[in-house]
């Protein structure tokens, strides 16, 4: 099978690189193909004539896709729908990553991939009306619902707990956001088996469970073995330029539905925790059981 992979730079898009053995796998970076010019992506589709296309590559910061509409737009909608067309041409299949955010959170049960899209950033709504947009030129996509990914291949929440605990007494993480945590290498896996089974329409995949992002911070300074002073806090004290939804645990059935099954995202952060010791040089914060401190 031939896969091209846009966004291949990125955090799930490096793993991803990693993960993919036995296809013959080709990533791009924004520099390969600026998914908002047709022609630089026929240009490399021309050369690689994928079976399938995975599209990793978005605007992913949130708050800056509040100050700068007009590029999450032309990057996570009308970029993402330019892939879709080529993907339409070159008749290759496609998976194209969306988000959790595409949800309001005002439910209070995992959403499921039927419930009705209400963004309430500008981030959620770029990647919601990308949504719709692809599965009208290409109906047979595969549209893949994430949320709250942390991983060795960027910048994640994890990570920057464990810095912030090694430089600071006291750290203050709010309680008042529920989702899914998921560990990049476990989606990687499931990314790979979706394609190898010719998955379409919309499927969610998170790891197990789910957290505030409050809970997320106390497992993981636990499991690192660190006494820093955490406290709970709430959106309205922590404001920032777009609003995330209160809910946004995804239901896994459709996933399911395909075989597949995650770890519970505790154990995706202890197997995270473990990645990060081995790969990254050593800082204090690095402690782990049975290691040291
Ligand atoms: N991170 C999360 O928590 C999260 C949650 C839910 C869903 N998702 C979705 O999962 C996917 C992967 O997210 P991520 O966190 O891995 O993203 P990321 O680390 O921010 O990486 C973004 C990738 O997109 C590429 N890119 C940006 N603008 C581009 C353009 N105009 N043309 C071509 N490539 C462009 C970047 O390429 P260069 O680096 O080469 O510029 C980079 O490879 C995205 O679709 C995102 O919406 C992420």
């Amino acid at each position: 099978m031939r896969v091209t992979i846009f966004g291949a730079t990125g955090l799930l898009g490096k793993t991803l690189m990693r993960e993919w053995t036995g296809d013959d796998v080709s990533g791009l970076a924004s520099k390969d193909a600026d998914i908002r010019d047709p022609k630089q992506i026929s240009n490399v589709l021309e050369g690689t004539r994928p079976d399938w296309i995975v599209l990793a590559a978005a605007y992913t910061d949130v708050d800056g896709c509040e100050q700068n509409r007009e590029h999450a737009f032309d990057v996570n909608c009308r970029g993402a729908i330019n892939v879709a067309q080529a993907a339409k041409h070159y008749s290759s299949r496609l998976l194209f990553l969306s988000t959790d955010y595409v949800f309001d959170g005002a439910k209070s049960s995992p959403y499921e991939t039927n419930d009705p899209r209400a963004p309430v950033n500008v981030y959620g709504r770029s990647k919601a009306e990308a949504e719709v947009q692809i599965s009208q030129v290409l109906p047979e996509s595969c549209i893949l619902r994430t949320s709250w990914l942390f991983g060795i291949d960027g910048k994640c929440f994890p990570d920057t707990i464990l810095k912030l605990a090694a430089s600071r007494p006291a750290i203050e993480v709010v309680d008042d956001q529920q989702g899914s945590p998921t560990y990049t290498a476990d989606l990687a896996r499931a990314i790979i088996r979706l394609c190898r089974t010719g998955a379409k329409g919309m499927v969610h995949a998170t790891n197990r469970g789910d957290c505030s992002w409050f809970e997320f911070a106390r497992e993981i300074l636990a499991v690192a073995r660190l006494t820093t002073n955490l406290r709970p806090t709430t959106s309205e004290h922590f404001v920032r330029p777009a609003q995330r939804p209160k809910y946004s645990v995804l239901s896994n059935k459709s996933l399911e539905k395909h075989g597949i099954e995650t770890p519970s995202w505790q154990d995706a952060l202890r197997r995270y925790l473990l990645q990060r010791t081995s790969v990254l040089p050593r800082e204090p914060s690095d402690a782990l059981p049975g290691t040291h401190g």
